[in-house]
């Protein structure tokens, strides 16, 4: 086979056979194709798509092209939850704690941060201690003990994927419906759970900005799911307006700990319940109605906080900042954003909100950066609401003053206030399952 041939094939819009696929992920992976051709090949992806059975393919042959986990040995059903990335999406950190606290096993590994999106494994290292780096015997102790542990993506898993990604973030190839099923599925598949819950985001913040494209990639990737034999069901939330009020590390780990508290905000709480909800239904607990009672029950008594402390102790970390949140270290210097204008919110830019929060230090441009993990923003007023001039927007926090200029001119183009209300869109627009498309 010769990779020329095999670009030109795609390039042309023809339909590829398993072997072809195979060959080039294993090619790529093993160093014969070169970056240049894996490229075009993935531009050609880009352009002319692919068919069902071609993402099933790639998808895989990038699982299957490192370790494959089995988390047999750990008794009870797994199962695995995955955000497509946004801003201010702490949801892991409140519907993992929720469902373990309800007998179901979670046994996940997650990202970092990039570019405008924050990483569940930053927030967790923003905990003095917490370890991210667990090997394969400590990680299912802690599950076995606790019921839940998060860590960073072991080192082999799914090197197709790590390899594409990097290419796909330099060659403007992310935003394809086959290359991100193929990207999310193959990892979530090595990782090993019986079950998944995909959180398909839409939105200013979000890879997919139309609902029907984000319902289409979660009927892929349902389709990926299932075909390896794991339940998998997808939510379409909204990514339009941030998740909650706090963007940044530790911001968003206090938030999470008060909304296990019940005290969380809204919008927040809301998802989470219907994340926390579906992982039950996947898991067998019962229907959604009930499953949603099982989440507000564990918040109600405690448990489900008592699972994130347990968690975080397991894993070397200083829990003493969960049970007292006040005990994290702040940023040395603070900034309120004030409205020059009287009106209503009427929309936020989400990822415009990520990058002003990284511009203060709490997001990285490259994977080497380092972040400041108590920088970020707390956002006080969100689309919908009404703002009179001189009032607080938000508060911005960083460890060096000079920062706040650029990223208050950043936050303040992303955010627009104008004379007439409109209201926020709805935090859950659909539920895809094996069953068909449920739309809110
Ligand atoms: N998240 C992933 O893991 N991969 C993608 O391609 C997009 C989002």
């Amino acid at each position: 086979m010769r990779m020329y041939d095999l670009i030109m094939k795609k390039r042309d819009g023809h339909v590829m056979e398993d072997e072809e696929i195979k060959y080039i992920v294993d090619g790529f992976v093993s160093g014969e194709i070169p970056d240049y051709q894996m490229s075009a090949f993935l531009m050609a992806i880009f352009y002319k798509g692919m068919n069902d059975h071609e993402i099933l393919t790639l998808t895989t042959a990038m699982a299957e092209s490192g370790d494959m986990v089995d988390l047999s040995p750990i008794e009870g059903i797994k199962v695995d939850k995955h955000s497509t990335g946004g801003v201010g999406d702490k949801t892991t950190l409140i519907v993992a704690p929720i469902v373990a606290a309800n007998g179901v096993k979670v046994a996940k590994m997650s990202g970092r941060g990039l570019g405008h999106t924050g990483g569940t494994v930053d927030k967790l290292e923003s905990i003095p201690g917490y370890r991210t780096d667990l090997n394969e015997h400590e990680f299912f102790d802690v599950v076995r003990k606790t019921g839940i542990s998060v860590i960073g993506q072991s080192g082999n898993l799914t090197p197709a994927d790590k390899k594409m990604y990097a290419l796909r973030d330099v060659t403007a190839t992310v935003d394809s419906i086959p290359l991100i099923a193929s990207s999310i599925m193959s990892k979530k598949i090595a990782a090993g759970s019986d079950c998944i819950l995909l959180d398909v985001k839409v939105g200013s913040g979000a890879f997919m900005k139309e609902v029907d494209d984000a319902v289409r990639l979660a009927e892929v990737m349902v389709a990926l799911g299932e075909n390896a034999g794991r339940k998998t069901r997808a939510m379409i939330t909204d990514m339009d307006t941030p998740l909650g009020n706090a963007i940044g590390n530790s911001l968003e780990v206090i938030e999470a700990v008060n909304t296990l508290k019940g005290k969380g905000p809204e919008d927040l709480t809301h998802e989470c319940i219907g994340l926390a909800a579906n992982m039950m239904v996947l898991a067998g607990l019962g229907d959604e109605k009930h499953c949603e009672e099982l989440a507000r029950k564990v918040i109600d008594d405690g448990s489900a906080l008592e699972r994130l402390i347990a968690m975080v102790d397991a894993q070397g970390g200083d829990s003493s900042v969960i049970k007292d949140t006040e005990y994290f270290t702040k940023a040395k210097y603070t900034h309120d954003v004030i409205s020059d204008t009287d009106g209503y919110v009427t929309d936020m830019d989400a990822a415009g909100c990520g990058i002003a929060s990284s511009m203060l230090g709490a997001g990285r441009e490259t994977l080497e950066s380092e972040i400041d993990y108590a920088a970020g923003i707390i956002l006080k007023k969100k689309t919908g609401d009404a703002v009179s001039k001189g009032d607080v927007l938000a508060t911005l926090y960083a460890d060096d003053e000079a920062l706040f200029a650029a990223a208050e001119r950043r936050y303040k183009e992303a955010v627009k206030i104008s004379g007439s209300r409109k209201e926020r869109n709805p935090l859950i627009y659909a539920l895809v399952s094996k069953d068909g498309v449920k739309r809110f």
